[in-house]
């Protein structure tokens, strides 16, 4: 076998599936799991590719296994185990070789392990993977932030491994440190608001419309078939269409209505509010999974609050309605999202190439759809205040799906129906074509009551007052 240039630390689902991945693409491994049992079935339940798999029992042997400069992938839980085990490797390594870091880290991490690498004389790159298990084995979207060097070192691997769309790797390098892994962040904060925009419509349907699961997963089916095309419509469709094998019930209804997150939307709203950004439709989506995760509560609130709520039945909204609605709130999206990349481009130096990143998430990545494609072509032309909402063909699609998002949160409040992530994204479109807004009233309050002054329209000037006094 060719000596090996890289290594994959933690054989997890996402560890093991990439490992294959590599293997596959022709480049020897060399693995390593801290329980050895693990490897070694790995190893043997590899198949064909088990020739191309090397068992490292601990760093140092995996240091020996490896051709400097050597690259080693570390793929285990974000946080502290990941300063682990770069505290663990470090001494088996040589000055120039490069870690990889492909979990999901909060950049700040990232940015940190990247100084104090480098400080080291080692190289370090923080490399956001999107695709769950499926992409991790088959091709997943690859985000990718470090030295210039060390992306060349590894390019290759990276570039042979990653999903394609129209013969092009869904990866890119997209800038220095943590810009990798912000990226990704930045995906899962829109994932998180897509997902949570067609549960919104779903419970209109389910409890607005009286529609059973296997219905809506025609309708999902049939969407996917438009301009909603994504793969998280797709699996929507098969989610709603599956079945409990111990029950018969739909399976959807067996499942406990409280979502798990793991951060990665929370960081995303955090890093977001320290831009003085607000990214409200992905804030709406992580609010409503926490909320979701307080079921007590919601079971006693629908008891007591219920009986004294005059919530009635809201004008029907028609299935097409439902449909542009969508689209029309994940267009708002996505356009916050890459508002919020413009912004932390700006404020790490990043120079992030908005095209490119819509480039790599047309394949591999959960959040991947039809729209990435006309997304990638706003930002390589004339992008009104650099703002999605703003180009040309998303100025049209808004044109001809605004209302019915305006019918569909109406219908959702009159009826009592929470749609947080839709009417944010209402809010935030509403905002933004108010030229004259209501913040003067607020500079007005402030300036009663703090003298924080403020700017006049018709002068010059700032820290200006108003005639409170007397
Ligand atoms: C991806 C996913 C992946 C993972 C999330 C789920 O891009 O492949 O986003 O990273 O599924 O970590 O995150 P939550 O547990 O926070 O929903």
């Amino acid at each position: 076998m060719a000596q090996a240039r890289i290594g994959l630390i933690g054989l997890g689902v996402m560890g093991a599936n990439l490992a294959l991945n590599i293997a596959e693409k022709g480049f020897p491994v060399v693995v390593h799991n801290r329980t050895a049992s693990v490897m070694h079935d790995f190893i043997d339940g590899a198949g064909d590719l088990a020739e191309r798999l090397v068992a490292a029992e601990d760093y140092a042997a995996l240091a020996a296994a490896l051709t400097p400069p050597r690259a080693v992938i570390v793929m285990v839980k974000a946080g502290g185990p990941v300063d682990a085990v770069i505290d663990d490797l470090k001494p088996h390594l040589d000055p120039g070789d490069i870690v990889i870091d492909a979990g999901n880290a909060d950049f700040n991490d990232t940015r940190r392990r990247e100084a104090a690498l480098r400080e080291e004389g080692f190289r370090f790159v923080g490399m956001g993977v999107s695709g769950g298990e499926e992409g991790a084995r088959h091709g997943p979207s690859i985000m990718v932030g470090g030295a210039d060097a060390a992306y060349a070192e590894i390019a290759e691997i990276v570039e042979a491994i990653a999903a394609r769309y129209q013969d092009t790797p869904c990866a890119a390098h997209l800038g220095p440190d943590g810009a990798g892994h912000f990226v990704k962040t930045v995906h899962n904060g829109i994932e998180y608001a897509d997902m949570q925009m067609i549960a919104e419509v779903y419970g209109m349907l389910r409890d607005g419309g009286s529609r059973a699961p296997h219905d809506i997963a025609e309708l999902f089916e049939a969407w996917n078939q438009g301009p909603l095309q994504s793969y998280l419509v797709e699996i929507t469709a098969k989610v709603l269409a599956a079945h409990d094998p111990d029950t018969g019930k739909p399976m959807v209804d067996v499942i406990l209505d409280a979502a798990g997150q793991k951060g990665t939307g929370r960081w995303t709203v955090i890093e977001a509010l320290k831009l003085g950004q607000s990214p409200s439709t992905i804030e709406a989506a992580v609010a409503a999974r926490s909320w979701s995760a307080q079921k007590a509560l919601r079971e006693t609130g629908a008891a007591i609050l219920t009986a004294h709520d005059a919530s009635q039945t809201g004008p029907d909204v028609l299935d097409g309605d439902l449909e542009r609605a969508l689209l029309a709130a994940r267009i708002i999206a996505y356009a916050q999202g890459f508002s919020l990349l413009s912004a932390a481009s700006a404020e790490f130096d990043w120079s992030l190439d908005l095209a490119r990143i819509a480039e790599i998430w047309r394949a591999g990545c959960i959040i991947r759809s039809s729209l990435l494609d006309d997304i990638a072509t706003a930002f390589r032309g004339d992008l009104p205040g650099g703002n999605l909402i703003l180009a040309p063909a998303f100025v049209r699609t808004l044109g001809e799906t605004i209302s019915a998002l305006r019918r569909t949160v109406a219908s959702a409040a009159v009826t009592g129906l929470p749609v947080p992530a839709l009417s944010s994204a209402l809010a935030y479109y509403d905002t933004m074509r108010l030229a004259r807004g209501t913040a003067a009233l607020i500079q007005a309050q402030r300036d009663f009551f703090g003298a924080h002054g403020f700017e006049r329209i018709d002068r010059d000037g700032s820290g200006l007052h108003g005639p409170w006094g007397g």
